[in-house]
């Protein structure tokens, strides 16, 4: 049985909190909020406390887990070597939904890395994260706490729904403000490399660090390169429906999508779609959601993982989508997005 655990973040109960953080301490997993999506947590320095996380997600066990901490003095804990801009990036975004690679230590088992030398480290920007970590005296290994292949949970309802039964308590802090996964920047790499886009951008890494490439592994829909992060090759974020891109301008898409929408219904298909304020008047899905407006970002994140969800819910057929390639966190969206899609994307 999970119990599930409302926690105000702007006062945080200590009594609940040492109960979450001895489960912990016990080699027990956790499920908690962060400012980017739910993680599922356990002490990442205890090998067996990391296979759990493996077989409650049904996570393939090469896929390397998030090392979450408090205090930059954490990283320099369990890092090889501290590279000089590990320092500078932490200053200037963190706490906050970026994570970093860098070599390990052999302090960090196998089991969190899957196998790999090199160790993903963030801190987040999440009272009841932070204050997990701080109270448990242990660094927490966190994936996003949905199960495999589905979308991240911005909601503990979420998690309950994958998770539930299969984990002992859920720390539920309501919605999560960002809603996609961190940015990780590999810091290994002579030119530090995105692995995985995220609310912060290229552009402000570059602000602080200069130069920094993007891994070709994550851009192309029909790559042959393998993406660096082992959890970037798995198709993830996906819902149970196939999901298709609508591109173009504007009323072109409206169009189209009516137009698929009509063909569908003729065959008897139930059809989703994914819209925005502007537009959700103008279709005839069965089930037709607005992302929000198109001009705010950072709702059509946050809202994305939840809308992909609610049509599993609904067991549509079909879902058409709007595309959204915002001027800034337009990547880290996009690049979910087309996940979620197979790359089907029908340019008008
Ligand atoms: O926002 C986030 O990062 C959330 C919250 C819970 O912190 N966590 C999250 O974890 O998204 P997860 O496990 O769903 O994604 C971790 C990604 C995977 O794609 C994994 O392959 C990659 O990070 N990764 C982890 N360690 C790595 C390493 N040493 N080298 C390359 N990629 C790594
Ligand atoms: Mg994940």
């Amino acid at each position: 049985n999970t119990q599930i655990y409302k926690i105000d973040s702007k006062a945080v109960d200590h009594q609940k909190m040492e109960e979450a953080a001895q489960l912990i301490r016990s080699g027990e997993l956790v499920a908690f909020p962060t400012e980017t999506v739910y993680g599922l947590g356990a002490d990442a320095l205890n090998p067996q406390a990391s296979k759990k996380i493996y077989a409650a997600k049904g996570r393939p066990s090469d896929n390397p887990l998030i090392v979450h901490i408090a205090k930059f003095e954490d990283l320099e804990d369990i890092a090889k070597k501290v590279p000089q801009e590990a320092k500078k990036l932490a200053d200037a975004f963190w706490p906050g939904p970026l994570t970093m690679i860098v070599d390990k230590n052999e302090k960090v088992p196998y089991e969190t890395t899957g196998g790999m030398d090199t160790v993903a480290i963030r801190m987040p920007d999440h009272p009841v994260a932070l204050e997990l970590i701080r109270q448990s005296g242990c660094l927490i290994a966190a994936p996003s706490a949905n199960t495999s292949g589905r979308p991240s949970p911005t909601l503990a309802e979420h998690v309950a729904e994958d998770l539930g039964g299969r984990i002992p308590m859920i720390l539920d802090g309501g919605e999560v403000g960002i809603g996609i996964e961190s940015t990780i920047i590999d810091l290994t790499e002579k030119i530090p490399m995105i692995l995985r886009p995220g609310y912060i951008t290229k552009e402000m890494l570059e602000a602080v660090i200069g130069t920094v490439q993007t891994d070709p592994g994550i851009i192309a829909a029909d790559s042959t390169k393998k993406p660096k992060a082992p959890g970037m090759k798995y198709r993830h974020y996906a819902p149970k429906a196939n999901l298709m891109l609508i591109d173009g301008a504007k009323c072109a898409v409206v169009d189209k999508i009516n137009e698929l929408t009509d063909a569908m219904h003729s065959e008897g298909k139930k059809v989703g779609i994914i819209g925005t304020d502007e537009t959700v008047a103008s279709y005839r899905g069965d089930m037709v959601l607005s992302i929000g407006a198109r001009e705010d970002e950072d709702a059509i994140a946050r809202h994305l993982y939840k809308l992909l969800r609610e049509f599993d819910e609904a067991d549509v057929d079909v879902i058409y989508s709007e595309s959204f390639a915002t001027p800034r966190i337009g990547q880290a969206i996009m690049n979910r997005l087309l996940k979620a899609a197979g790359h089907q994307v029908l340019t008008v």
